[in-house]
């Protein structure tokens, strides 16, 4: 097969929700219906269900898990999917949103009793800032959850996006009677059950059938009148604004009892986009491609403190990864090749001869490696676009054990390059400030470094309300800044300043202050 039909069979996306809405369950039945995992109850949660910081094995018990679930990869219908899986736990949003620029598009899941929440609308921004398409579930229709209408609307306001249902449920909780797909005509009837997958689905010529009135009694009328009023009020939907990331397709569905599932997973592989182009620092790379490119989104340490290598996650953009063939690191401009690069099929890995674009190969790496580093076949570009955020809390790391320096220096470098936290030196005396977007970060950097470095180290609190990265197109002006600000200003470990407002309000006059200079809030990678 040539390479651009074998791309357009290919789909690579994200199930995201706050957690608890139902992303695990959803992501198992979509592998039972790839055939890639045979029972119920095969994949692992990897949400760590209360915030146990003294619950070290917790901790590892989840890094094992997210290592084996980081990708699983199906089959349906003739389709390669390639789902890439996201931490739940608000501490680790930034390795979700770091895993969403390695995708093509996503699934939301949205629980029908507690609608829109708030980790749900930071990673729409997320979506919303690189445009990707995304389709929303949702769930738990089996419970007495918001009027449909109130929650279409809760979706376009607190997201930013708007919607389309194409399907539509026919009540609620115990009265819950099926949907009806208004994109196919077809009625779906629930029958809770947690374990068939295949069930009759009745198609109807029109809703104005009367065989309408002998399936659903009274509630006939009320989805004639639901259906003519979604058609008043929504615009048909439309593909390409669905591919451009301006409007989200609604489906409305039970995970649990597999119910709407089958619809979501059939209009996913025939509207999701196939891997197409990516931006990097010098030009905009297309997927057909013959020579291969591709960036490192993740990293994951090796679980067995013997062996000090690392998994680096590498997303294909270009062409065709090959085993064993010399590929360039841009970075670090050396050159380099993979003897055991692996891919993912249901929840196992095993050894790859290649990968095409949409891909995520597992490589082996003794350090080499950094979130957002560009392999090619020679030429001298990065992918651009991985955000690290600006983070939200702040301690400075002292070592507490002065003959293992090199090994705590060593370790907190390995520890950021893989994106646990963000690393910030600031003077006088080289002052170590860690940055993360949650606590748990700091039990999880003082316990790997302990078990992986033999180091030991304390956190002293700061208080500390944003790093933000600064420029300004005035070389100048920005020199003397970062002097007269001095005592706010610290390095990121790609020596770009940053500046350490105290308060908002400290920001805000700053800001004001010196108009010459932005403050970023996001920075990228590459
Ligand atoms: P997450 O990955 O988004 O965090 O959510 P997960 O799938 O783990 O689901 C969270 C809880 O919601 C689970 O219950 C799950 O069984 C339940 N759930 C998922 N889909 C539905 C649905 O369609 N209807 C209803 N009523 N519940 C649903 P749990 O009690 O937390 O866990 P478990 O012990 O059942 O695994």
């Amino acid at each position: 097969m040539k390479l651009e039909e074998e791309l357009q069979k290919r789909r690579t996306f994200a199930i995201i929700s706050h957690p608890d809405a139902g992303k695990t369950t959803l992501t198992e039945k979509f592998l039972l219906f790839g055939g890639a995992i045979q029972t119920a109850g095969s994949v692992k949660s990897n949400k760590i269900k209360n915030h146990a910081a003294s619950d070290f094995m917790e901790i590892e018990r989840q890094r094992g898990i997210s290592v084996a679930t980081s990708v699983m990869g199906f089959t349906y219908n003739g389709f390669h999917i390639n789902l890439l899986d996201t931490p739940g736990h608000k501490d680790f949003a930034e390795d979700t949103y770091r895993t969403l620029t390695a995708v093509d598009s996503v699934i939301l899941v949205v629980d029908c009793v507690k609608g829109v929440e708030e980790q749900t609308e930071r990673l729409m921004q997320v979506c919303r800032m690189r445009n990707t398409p995304v389709i929303i579930f949702v769930n738990k229709l089996d419970r007495s959850g918001k009027d449909p209408f109130d929650l279409l609307d809760e979706l376009e306001e607190k997201l930013q996006i708007r919607v389309r249902p194409l399907s539509w449920p026919i009540n609620m909780g115990s009265d819950f009677k099926g949907v009806y797909n208004l994109y196919r005509q077809r009625l779906d009837l629930f029958n809770a059950n947690k374990t068939q997958l295949e069930k009759e689905v009745i198609s109807l010529a029109s809703l104005e059938t009367p065989e309408l009135d002998e399936l659903l009694g009274r509630d006939a009328d009320q989805i004639r009148e639901d259906a003519e009023l979604i058609e008043g009020v929504y615009e048909p939907f439309n593909v390409e604004q669905y591919l451009e990331g301006k409007l989200a397709p609604v489906f409305f569905g039970s995970a649990i009892n597999n119910f709407g599932v089958k619809e979501l997973l059939d209009t996913f592989i025939e509207v999701a986009p196939y891997p197409g182009d990516k931006p990097t620092t010098q030009r905009v790379i297309q997927a057909n491609e013959e020579a291969f490119s591709g960036f490192v989104f993740k990293i994951h340490a090796n679980l067995d403190p013997r062996h000090r290598d690392r998994i680096a996650f590498l997303r294909v953009c270009s062409g065709r990864f090959q085993r064993n063939k010399f590929y360039h690191h841009v970075r670090l401009g050396k050159s380099f090749r993979f003897s055991n690069p692996y891919t993912f099929l249901g929840n196992e890995k095993s050894v790859t001869e290649d990968a095409l674009p949409g891909e995520v190969v597992g490589l082996y790496d003794t350090s080499n490696f950094k979130i957002g580093d560009t392999l090619t076949e020679g030429e001298n570009f990065m992918f651009t676009g991985i955000p690290s955020f600006s983070p939200e809390i702040f301690r400075e790391l002292v070592n507490t054990n002065p003959l293992k320096t090199k090994q705590l220096e060593k370790g907190i470098r390995q520890l950021t390059d893989e994106g646990v936290a963000q690393l910030f030196y600031k003077q006088p005396g080289n002052r170590k400030i860690i940055g993360t977007v949650g606590e748990l970060q700091f039990d999880v950097i003082k316990f790997r470094l302990e078990q992986e470095y033999g180091a030991s180290c304390e956190f002293y609190p700061m208080q500390l309300y944003k790093a933000c990265w600064i420029t300004s197109s005035n070389k100048q002006k920005l020199k003397d800044f970062i002097e007269r600000k001095s005592a706010f200003i610290a390095y990121d470990k790609d020596e770009r300043p940053v500046f350490l407002a105290e308060t908002a309000s400290a920001l805000t006059w700053t800001k004001d202050i010196y108009p010459d200079i932005e403050f970023h809030f996001i920075s990228e990678y590459n």
